[in-house]
């Protein structure tokens, strides 16, 4: 048990981020590219990996993307991000999207990612992260369901969970 290590609830850890999907964002269908969605869903868990460890961190896996629906030009895509659970070195951000019409306001589910993060030290050497405080139902579901997203991610990794 590591006693010395700060906990940081996981409201701190919540980031929500808006863009407007412009044309340089779409593809010949008008609607948005998906490797776009990959780049903001990065972006924005980062920014969740950061409040949560206030180190550098960077991305080393994001498990499969699926895509639900599509964004269209001129909608807006909503980005959704809090850290799931944290361990020694690393922790899992949920991302959720969603595209919204500016018209009526009416949302839909775009696409849910699950992005593992590796905090940095000042030599750029993975290091500790926070322990991270569930409280809600929801939050403890998200940590529960996150322990065997990483079983899995290790497996595949060759390294023992
Ligand atoms: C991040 C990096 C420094 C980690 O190096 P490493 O030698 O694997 O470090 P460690 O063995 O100390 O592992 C660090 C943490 O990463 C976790 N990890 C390593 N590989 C993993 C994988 N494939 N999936 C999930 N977690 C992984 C380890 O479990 C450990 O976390 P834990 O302490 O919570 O268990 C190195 O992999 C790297 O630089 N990768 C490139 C990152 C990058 O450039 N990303 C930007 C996009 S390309």
């Amino acid at each position: 048990m590591n006693v010395d290590k700060p906990e940081v609830p996981v409201l701190r850890t919540r980031v929500e981020m808006t863009q407007l999907v412009l044309p340089e964002h779409t593809n010949a269908m008008g609607t948005i590219f998906g490797g776009q969605v990959a780049a903001w869903i990065d972006i924005c868990a980062a920014i969740s990996a950061q409040r949560f460890c206030r180190r550098q961190c960077v991305t080393i896996a994001i498990d499969s993307l699926e895509f639900l629906h599509p964004i269209q030009r001129g909608h807006i895509a909503i980005f959704q991000a809090c850290v799931n659970a944290a361990w020694g070195k690393s922790m899992e951000i949920g991302v959720r999207v969603e595209g919204e019409d500016p018209m009526t306001g009416d949302r839909t589910h775009t696409a849910s990612a699950y992005c593992t993060f590796v905090a940095l030290d000042a030599n750029g050497r993975p290091t500790i992260v926070p322990k991270l405080l569930c409280g809600t139902e929801d939050e403890l579901r998200r940590r529960a369901e996150a322990e065997i997203r990483r079983g899995d991610r290790l497996r595949r990794a060759n390294r023992a969970p």
